[in-house]
């Protein structure tokens, strides 16, 4: 990027800092940036999202019928294709999650659409009516993603499908029109160009939802679905992997799951489902105390060593390292109580908490680049750690939703290597006290543009950074954006829909550094141009 195009980029933010003054600063520590080592490219779809049939996540979420007052583009909320193509989400997981074990595609296509039952019912308020309209099916989700400009990955039905309905699945989506019969169907129903979906899941949560599997008994499962696979398209193809959010990281499935597949072909993907999970403690998504905020903070982290772990244990089976992570599920998911409404189960409100845990874990992610190949926020919309909370008419973009915009700048970039001095924060949790990284970051490089995305923890102290760049290049400019709010429980509601955004960052240039001070509880982005 040439210097007019990145003030230019600046501007459309609103938010540029430039300066270039040589102010004593007094930095707390030192971050020094190896620009002339860069390490890996950090895959886009590492930014990824997922949507599901459940409560308000689909049904008003993203689909608001034909007919609605809501602007929609046939059906589908204007809003929440502007705001996805504005982040440039890279992919988009659909139908589920456990929804995806009890789907019929079949049901979802053509004009007469049954009502068919849907996995999340049982949890749905006494009284509502909550069977599946198929109103949104894969026609509305292809739809979706050529609005975006995004990847589709569908999740197929293993727990209560065949491998037959799979493959017909697949070439109803991908075989060309005037080939196959299911082609021509796919035509009719007014799409003659093949979907050419690459990213496929094979079932979803096998030991769970998704069939009560043990490994072995899925590794089967798997082989079966995917040996006669129709390839119009090479596939990518996902494995369920294990629940990393169990006490003991689930080891055993990854073991048992590889064990069964000696011999074959490993998937290309492996999912992990990690979610910062507090719903077997007494926590709260909008009210609660320091160490209630650490707390969320630490579990979170934890997603690190699972990452580490699992990746140890699959390199005992895959010594080529043909298979990668697909973090299909993550996010932080309080118990219920705090809906936006009750029929939208499993959505809840989103504070800078949810920010600081996004920021921490994407810097997680971007240090795994190597072995992540895409990740998905459970889930984008109305729902656990979601981007938007939609009602009606009433649409909002959550703290999430901006952290997503700040990392943006590292998707398809190269990691840069950095030393990371700031000592660890030493924090009051539930049982007791832990310790946290006193400040999270990542760093990548695109052309000549490098930028440093940086999270304070601390529900305390800001911090003052100096960001050394070594190799001798120097920064001739930078620039500063940050999100963070005095009060760490705030979010972005129907009334205060900006209560909690982006501004602009100080920066300072000094020789061969840019120094910045971190505010408490914020998520940083600097981005300078070295010559
Ligand atoms: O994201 C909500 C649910 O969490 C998904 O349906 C399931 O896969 C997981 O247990």
């Amino acid at each position: 990027m040439n210097r007019r195009r990145f003030l230019q980029a600046g501007s459309s933010l609103a938010l540029t800092a430039l300066a270039s003054s040589h102010l004593a600063f007094g930095a707390d520590a030192e971050i020094v940036l190896s620009t002339d080592k860069p390490g890996e490219v950090i895959s886009p779809h590492i930014y990824g999202h997922f949507i599901e049939h459940l409560g308000g996540v689909i049904y008003d979420g993203v689909w608001v019928g034909r007919n609605s007052a809501i602007p929609n583009i046939d059906g589908i909320r204007k809003q929440f294709v502007d705001d996805m193509k504005l982040i440039g989400a890279p992919n988009l997981r659909w139908p589920g999650g456990c929804f995806a074990d009890g789907y019929h595609w079949r049901d979802g296509i053509g004009k007469a659409r049954p009502r068919t039952h849907n996995f999340w019912q049982r949890r749905m308020p006494a009284g509502t009516d909550s069977t599946e309209t198929n109103q949104f099916g894969i026609h509305e989700f292809m739809h979706l993603c050529r609005l975006i400009g995004t990847e589709p990955y569908v999740a197929a039905n293993v727990g209560s499908s065949t491998p037959a309905e799979f493959h017909d699945w697949i070439s109803y989506c991908n075989a060309p029109a005037g080939t196959l019969s299911l082609a021509d169907e796919r035509a009719k129903n007014g799409d003659p160009q093949p979907f050419n979906i690459q990213y496929w899941g094979v079932g979803n949560e096998s030991w769970g939802c998704g069939g009560l599997m043990r490994p072995e008994e899925y590794a089967q499962k798997y082989r079966q679905f995917v040996t006669q696979f129709p390839n119009y398209k090479e596939p990518f193809l996902v494995a369920t992997g294990p629940r990393g959010h169990s006490a003991d990281e689930d080891i055993g499935w990854t073991t048992g799951f590889f064990e069964g597949m000696r011999g074959f072909d490993p998937p290309n993907g492996f999912s992990i489902h990690f979610y910062t999970d507090l719903r077997p403690t007494p926590l709260k998504a909008a009210d609660f105390n320091v160490p209630e905020w650490y707390e969320v903070l630490l579990r979170g982290v934890r997603i690190d060593k699972v990452i580490s772990d699992h990746w140890q244990e699959m390199g005992k089976f895959d010594t080529k390292r043909r298979t990668k992570f697909v973090v299909d599920e993550w996010g932080v998911w309080y118990k219920a109580g705090e809906e936006l409404t009750p029929s939208y189960i499993l959505s809840q409100p989103i504070t800078m908490r949810e920010a600081v845990h996004t920021g921490l874990t994407f810097d997680i992610f971007n240090r795994h680049a190597d072995k992540i190949a895409m990740a998905n926020v459970a889930q984008t919309v109305n729902c656990i750690h979601s981007l938007f909370l939609a009602r009606g008419d009433k649409f909002v973009r959550t703290p999430v939703y901006h952290v997503f915009d700040m990392y943006r700048v590292h998707m398809g970039a190269r990691q840069v290597p950095f030393t990371n001095p700031v000592a660890e924060l030493n924090v009051p949790v539930l049982a007791g006290q832990a310790r946290l990284p006193g400040l999270s970051a990542s760093a990548s490089m695109r052309d000549r543009r490098l930028a440093v995305t940086m999270t304070n923890p601390s529900a305390e102290s800001s911090v003052k950074m100096r960001l050394r760049i070594s190799g001798g290049a120097r920064p001739t400019e930078a620039r500063g954006t940050v999100l963070t709010h005095p009060d760490m429980h705030a979010g972005n509601t129907f009334s205060h829909p900006e209560e909690v955004k982006p501004g602009a960052l100080p920066v300072t240039l000094s020789g061969d550094a840019v120094e910045v001070a971190l505010p408490r509880n914020s998520v940083a982005v600097v981005e300078c141009m070295l010559a």
